[in-house]
């Protein structure tokens, strides 16, 4: 299905939401800002929601959770199971590039099709936009038992 592009307006207020939750970062080991905002798709419990997540880093490096998990985690706990994503915006206070790692794409993919739409920082600070088709061609997917 092909998705229905995002206003400049609203690409502009999803990265905003990025920004402001990145106000908000756990990140004293990185000192690294990360936000990320999620637009669920618009049915009729959820149009045009916006949901918003930074990072939490841990003393032990490897239990830090991504800006975008818990963008996820917390649309989830809101909204429910059947939660999906139309648009995934990615920010950060220290003025770098800064597109979803690989982790966070697979975690993505969970709740989006290839067509959901990513924006990020590229490498001169202007809003990249690209697909998760683009930035995970052959992610792993599993039947639901
Ligand atoms: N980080 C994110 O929040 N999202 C990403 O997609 C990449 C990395 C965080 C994790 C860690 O707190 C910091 O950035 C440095 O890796």
């Amino acid at each position: 299905m092909p998705a229905i592009p995002l206003t400049p307006g609203e690409v502009d207020s999803l990265c905003q939401r990025a920004a402001q939750a990145a106000l908000h970062s756990y990140s004293p080991y990185s000192h690294f800002r990360v936000g990320a905002a999620i637009l669920l798709h618009a049915d009729e419990k959820q149009s045009g929601v916006v949901v918003a997540g930074t990072n939490v880093e841990n003393a032990s490096y490897r239990l830090t959770s991504c800006a975008e998990q818990a963008a996820i985690a917390s649309a989830i706990t809101q909204y429910g199971p059947q939660v999906r994503i139309r648009a995934v915006a990615v920010a950060n206070l220290n003025g770098a590039a800064c597109m979803p790692c690989g982790a966070c794409r697979q975690t993505i993919l969970e709740f989006a099709g290839a067509e959901t739409a990513v924006f990020y920082p590229g490498a001169d600070g202007e809003i990249v936009s690209t697909t998760l088709a683009e930035l995970l061609p052959a992610g792993f997917r599993l039947l639901p038992q």
